[in-house]
């Protein structure tokens, strides 16, 4: 409940209002490692396990002491934050050491090229951009090259080397006995044609359940219906591909796929040919999927989605925002599933939880430098976040990797307390999933219960938020679920996770598991 305050709450107050129907509005006065800390009446702090961290961005806990640390040197030295359009050597160590590490993860040694941005979304705004100067580029050339094979014919044509046949103008969409079927007509006709294509809009490809991000352009790619729908004439669209149904991905691009039609002499007759028009702009793809309710994806589907883009000529963008930077036991949780991008997206703990970071790779074979002039953002690239960042791989690095190690240990642990929890409730927990410190638990739809309370909170979408405000007030256990998986928990603590933690998470999903096996709903904390 909020505290008596005379002054105006003008920072998001229906917000607090709706969390505080589940209890979830506190006020956090301190955070250390895998703990936040309330204040209760008397002023003590109340000890809260994390789980939830920014849903990745605090994977070597809250105010580590090393980034603290850190973080004091570069203020106490006056490291000049403010530095745009300088040179940035910093900016470019992190790019190498992030392409260091990259290049051992994907066993590659092409270069990735970095534009760093202040949060995730930016980080896949920026991707987009780039991908949709580089479609125009294409585009441009192509234009180029289509004029010049038609300048070329028109010149043959009346140099009487060559002659329209009816198979052309068929090949054009021409009726063949139409009169004047000269060249000017059938050229007029392509050009028509080709024209109505390179004035389409870009479109992108998408997972249901993706989640990219709320920025105008970004939010086009995040599926969550009640995210995107308001914002939908803001930017291109994208097309939602099925999880795991590979065949989808050939049945939208027989829909949405367009062809040039060019043109040629062949043994002195015009030729109408086809060419295939970029029309996708940029796959999005989460090797993990982590709002849209933890489902990692398989190894067949990734490699049908790589072949699939290659194909077509359609880059891959793979956002690791939040699957990324170790949490699954490696820098990309991509390259354990064999998915090689053409872009990555990372943020969250590149920030070490305490700076605002972002950054977007694109592998050299696609890279613009143009992009470099066009593209920018006050505080991004700047002293202070590039400086945490390289402590954050530092941190990462170190002894081999022993934080990359921790994770996945502290992972399987975790999971193995999950698991132990579904095992006992199986009519209650319907599926763990994920990897690493990136899981999440599935519980069974709860409207059809006995307990009226849970039948509510179910009917009224709050069902996730209701179990959290449970295990927030009575076991000192903070997570939330998703808006677009609302009876899936997540759970995303950092590598400071303690057996005692995971013990407390065992207990308090024991006691709302047996609310629910029970339909005991008024054993549920009103917050
Ligand atoms: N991409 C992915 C995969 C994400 O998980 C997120 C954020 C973003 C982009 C956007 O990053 O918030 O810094 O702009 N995920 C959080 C979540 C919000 O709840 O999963 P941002």
């Amino acid at each position: 409940a909020r505290p008596e305050t005379t002054e105006p709450e003008l920072a998001e107050p229906h917000l607090r209002a709706v969390l505080d129907t589940a209890g979830l509005a506190v006020e956090y006065v301190r955070a250390q490692d895998n703990t936040l800390f309330w204040l209760d009446e008397d002023g003590t702090e109340i000890a809260v396990t994390d789980f939830a961290g920014g849903y990745g961005s605090v994977l070597l806990g809250h105010n580590r002491p090393e980034i603290v640390e850190r973080a004091r040197e570069l203020l106490a030295s006056g490291t000049p934050v403010h530095a745009q359009f300088s040179s940035h050597p910093y900016a470019n160590r992190l790019a190498a050491e992030l392409n260091r590490i990259v290049g051992r993860e994907l066993d590659t040694d092409e270069p990735y090229f970095a534009i760093f941005g202040n949060s995730g979304a930016e980080a896949v705004e920026a991707a987009i951009k780039h991908a949709e100067m580089d479609r125009g580029m294409r585009l441009a050339a192509l234009r180029e090259e289509l004029a010049r094979h038609t300048a070329s014919v028109r010149a043959a044509v009346a140099a009487g080397e060559a002659k329209v046949t009816s198979r052309a103008l068929a090949g054009a969409g021409l009726d063949a006995t139409a009169p004047g079927g000269d060249f000017e007509t059938l050229a007029a006709e392509l050009e028509r044609h080709n024209a109505e294509l390179f004035a389409r809009p870009p479109l992108f490809l998408s997972l249901e359940g993706g989640f990219h991000g709320k920025l105008a352009a970004s939010v086009q790619l995040t599926h969550n219906e009640g995210y995107r729908a308001p914002f939908k004439a803001l930017a291109a669209q994208a097309r939602f591909v099925p999880r795991e149904r590979p065949e989808a991905l050939k049945e939208i691009w027989a829909e949405e796929r367009g062809t040039l039609r060019d043109v040629r002499v062949f043994e002195g007759r015009v030729e109408v040919t086809e060419r295939e028009f970029p029309a996708f702009c940029a796959f999005l793809v989460e090797p993990i999927q982590g709002e849209g309710g933890i489902h990692v994806l398989s190894e067949e589907f990734a490699a049908e989605i790589q072949r699939f883009c290659a194909s077509i000529g359609c880059p891959v963008i793979v956002d690791e925002i939040q699957s990324g930077m170790g949490r699954t036991g490696a820098l990309l949780a991509s390259a354990q599933i064999g998915l090689r991008g053409d872009y990555y997206t990372l943020a969250k703990t590149l920030g070490g939880g305490i700076a605002k970071t972002s950054v977007m790779l694109v592998r050299q074979a696609w890279y613009r430098e143009e992009f470099e002039i066009v593209h920018s953002s006050t505080f991004a690239k700047d002293s202070f976040s590039c400086h945490i960042a390289l402590k954050v791989l530092e941190l990462l690095e170190a002894d081999g990797g022993a934080a990359y190690r921790r994770a996945a240990e502290r992972g399987d642990a975790l999971r193995r307390t999950l698991e132990s929890v579904a095992a006992d409730f199986p009519g209650v927990v319907k599926e763990v999933r994920g990897r690493g410190l990136m899981l999440g638990v599935e519980f069974h739809d709860q409207s059809g219960s006995a307990s009226p309370a849970l039948r509510e909170a179910a009917a009224g979408g709050l069902f996730g938020y209701v179990l959290a405000g449970h295990l927030l007030h009575r076991h000192a256990i903070r997570t939330f679920p998703t808006a677009s998986a609302l009876n899936t928990l997540r759970f995303e603590p950092s590598l400071l996770l303690s057996d005692a933690e995971i013990a407390r998470l065992d207990g308090g999903l024991r006691d709302v598991c047996a609310i629910m096996r029970d339909a005991a709903g008024e054993r549920l904390a009103a917050g």
